[in-house]
C-alpha cells in the first residue's frame, strides 16, 4: 500500500489562499493520488477528492463538522449550535425541520416570489441604465426570501438586511478587518431575528404556519426544549443567507448564457433543457470549494487507518470536475444532464450523500427551483445587452464571481 503523499511546506495556508479552488485538485494531480496530507493554520488535514472519497466522507455519522472550519469562517457561515454543528440523532431531528420546509408547494412559492420580484425590479432597469446583475439578484432574493420565511420588514429594512447578509457571504473566505466588519453586521442581523423568534412565541408576530419563522420558533430538539432565541436566529440566518447567495449561481448562469447565446431560445421554451442548464451551471461555477470534517471514530479507507480526531477536507470543486466521472469535464455542456441517471457522490456542489441523514445542503432543491424560475424570466421576459467589461473569474478569490458582477444594459422588459 503506497503511503499518503505529504504537501511539502510546513504550513500551506498561504498556498491555500493563492490557489483557492484549485488547491486540492492541483496537488492531487501532482501526487497522482486522491488523498494527500497538508497543514493549514497549524493543523494537519487529509485532503481528498473524487467519487470514492465523497462516499467515504458522506458515510453517515463518520465526521463531525463541529470545530472543523476555522473560527473566522464559522462565525460568518454557521455558528455553534446550528444544524451544521450537530451530530447523529440531534442532527437528524434538527435537519428534519429544515427538510420539512422544502415541500414541492413551498419550493414553488419561493420560485414564484423570486420570479415576480425579478420581473418587478427589471421593469425599472431600462430607465436606470446599465445595472450590476449580481447586486440586483441579491436584492430580489433578499426581499423574496424574507417574505417566504415569514419575516416582515419594510422595503428599506429588507434592503439593509440583505446588504448585511451579502457582506457575510463576501467575507466568509477573508480574515482581518473586512471579516470583523462582516461579523458586526452579522450580530445586527441576528439581533433582528432573535427579536422575531421572541415575538412569535409571545404572540406579537404570527408568521404563516408553513413558514420558516413559525417552524424555527416552535421547533423542539431531542430533549423537548424550544431552541434558545439565539440559536433560532442562527437557524433563520441559515435559510436567509444562503438563499441570498443563490444570486451568485444566477449570475454565473447569465455568464454561461452570454458565452452560449445559442441556448437562449431553448432555455425559454424547454423546461428539461432549463433544468439541465442549471445543473451544469451548478457543477462548474466556483462557489463552495470544499467541506471539512473531523473523524468521530477510527476507520479504514483504501487500506489506510485513520484515527478519531483526524481532520479531512473533501474537494467539492475538484470532484465536480473529475474526469473519471465527467466526460470532457471543463466544457459547459448542459446536454450531459438530459439523460443523467443521478449520482450523489459525483455531482456535489452543495455536498453529497443523503439530504436527511447527512449534512448535504438543506436548500439544494430550493436553489435549483429558484435558479430555474429566475433564468426563465431572464430568457423569456428581458432583452438585454452585455457591454464590454471584465467578465473573468479568479479561482483564487473565495467566493468567486465574474469581476464586473455582470453588468447589463436592458432594452425591454415584457
Ligand atoms: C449546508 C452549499 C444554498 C441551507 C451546505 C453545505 C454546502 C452548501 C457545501 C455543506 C454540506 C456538508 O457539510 O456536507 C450551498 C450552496 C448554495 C446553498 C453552494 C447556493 C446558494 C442553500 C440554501 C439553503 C441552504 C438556499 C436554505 C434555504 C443549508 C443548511 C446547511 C447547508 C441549513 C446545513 C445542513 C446540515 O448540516 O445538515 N450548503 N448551499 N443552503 N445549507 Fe446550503
Amino acid at each position: 500500500m503506497p503511503s499518503i503523499p505529504r504537501d511539502k511546506p510546513i504550513d500551506s495556508s498561504l498556498a491555500f489562499l493563492a490557489d483557492g479552488y484549485e488547491f486540492v485538485r492541483k496537488r492531487c494531480e501532482r501526487f497522482g493520488s486522491d488523498i494527500f496530507e497538508t497543514r493549514l493554520l497549524g493543523q494537519r488535514f487529509y485532503c481528498v477528492r473524487g467519487e470514492d472519497a465523497a462516499r467515504m466522507f458522506y458515510e453517515p455519522d463518520r465526521f463531525t463538522r463541529n470545530g472543523a472550519l476555522p473560527g473566522f469562517v464559522l462565525r460568518l457561515l454557521q455558528d455553534q449550535g446550528s444544524v451544521a454543528t450537530l451530530d447523529a440523532e440531534a442532527h437528524r431531528r434538527r435537519k428534519a425541520m429544515f427538510m420539512a420546509l422544502m415541500t414541492p408547494g413551498r419550493l414553488d412559492a419561493m420560485a414564484r416570489l423570486a420570479a415576480e420580484g425579478l420581473r418587478a425590479r427589471a421593469r425599472l432597469w431600462p430607465e436606470r441604465g446599465p445595472v450590476r446583475l449580481h447586486d440586483e439578484f441579491r436584492a430580489v432574493l433578499g426581499q423574496a426570501v424574507l417574505a417566504w420565511a415569514g419575516v416582515r420588514l419594510d422595503a428599506a429594512e429588507a434592503d439593509r438586511f440583505t446588504r448585511r447578509i451579502g457582506a457575510m457571504i463576501d467575507h466568509a473566505g477573508t480574515a482581518g478587518p473586512s471579516n470583523w466588519l462582516a461579523r458586526m453586521r452579522r450580530w445586527g442581523a441576528e439581533a433582528t431575528l432573535r427579536c422575531l423568534i421572541e415575538d412569535v412565541r409571545a404572540g406579537r408576530a404570527t408568521p404563516p404556519e408553513d413558514s420558516a419563522a413559525h417552524a424555527i420558533a416552535w421547533h423542539r430538539d431531542l430533549n423537548g426544549e424550544l431552541l434558545t432565541p439565539g440559536i433560532g436566529a442562527v437557524e433563520m440566518l441559515n435559510i436567509l443567507r444562503p438563499t441570498v447567495a443563490i444570486a451568485r449561481f444566477v449570475t454565473f448562469a447569465v455568464l454561461a448564457l452570454h458565452r452560449h447565446p445559442e441556448s437562449r431560445e431553448r432555455l425559454a421554451t424547454d423546461d428539461a433543457y432549463l433544468h439541465a442548464f442549471v445543473q451544469e451551471v451548478r457543477r462548474l461555477a466556483p462557489f463552495f470549494p470544499a467541506v471539512a470534517g473531523i473523524a468521530r471514530r477510527p476507520f479504514t479507507w483504501r487500506d489506510h487507518q485513520f484515527l478519531k480526531g483526524d481532520r479531512f477536507i473533501l474537494d467539492l470543486y475538484g470532484t465536480d470536475r473529475d474526469v473519471r466521472a465527467w466526460d470532457d469535464p471543463e466544457s459547459f455542456r448542459p446536454e450531459r444532464f438530459l439523460a443523467w441517471l443521478g449520482n450523489s457522490f459525483t455531482m456535489i456542489p452543495q455536498g453529497g450523500g443523503d439530504h436527511h441523514s447527512n449534512h448535504r445542503c438543506a436548500g439544494e432543491w430550493l436553489t435549483i427551483a429558484v435558479m430555474e424560475s429566475m433564468l426563465r424570466v431572464l430568457t423569456r421576459d428581458i432583452d438585454y445587452d452585455v457591454p464590454p467589461q471584465k467578465l473573468g473569474v479568479s479561482t483564487a478569490a473565495l467566493p468567486a464571481l465574474p469581476r464586473s458582477g455582470l453588468v447589463v444594459a436592458v432594452r425591454a422588459v415584457r
